[in-house]
């Protein structure tokens, strides 16, 4: 009896001690789980994304169509014509090409935003 009861507390402190070295590693990954989220929220903070297209036109397509949209935009062009410039880009005779946006993410509904804004940048010239 008295010899079972020592294993039982033997087996008991080994467990105790068992799930103190197990909760080791829950708690890396834990911290290694809030590491990545924080960097995911930094992140989509800093980077402009397609559904903000003011933030969006400004840090991706100022460069080439300036502030106000009046470079590279001709104005006789369909709007189906230009949700094909922005979703498969364009080639013109010289470079620089209009990169094709629908390969780096944005969705057609997210290209109507952008010409919609471009199209408001230019009206208030
Ligand atoms: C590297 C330069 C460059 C960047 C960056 C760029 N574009 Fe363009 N874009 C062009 C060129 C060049 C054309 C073709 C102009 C032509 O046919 O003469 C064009 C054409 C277009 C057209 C069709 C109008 C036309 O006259 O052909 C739209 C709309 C357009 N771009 C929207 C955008 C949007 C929105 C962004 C940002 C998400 C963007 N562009 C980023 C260079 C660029």
């Amino acid at each position: 009896m008295e010899v079972a009861h020592i294993g039982g507390e033997r087996f008991f402190a080994k467990g105790g001690f068992m799930n103190r070295i197990k909760t080791i590693p829950v708690g890396i990954a834990l911290l290694l789980l809030t590491v990545l989220v924080l960097f995911g929220m930094a992140r989509a903070q800093g980077e402009a994304q397609p559904s903000d297209p003011a933030a969006y036109f400004k840090a991706k397509c100022v460069a080439c169509h300036g502030q106000k949209a009046e470079k590279k935009f001709d104005p006789a062009l369909t709007d189906d014509q230009y949700l094909d410039a922005i979703l498969k880009g364009k080639k013109p005779e010289k470079p620089p090409n209009m990169p094709a946006y629908g390969e780096k993410g944005v969705t057609a509904e997210q290209a109507k935003g952008l010409l919609e804004y471009m199209k408001q940048l230019r009206s208030a010239q």
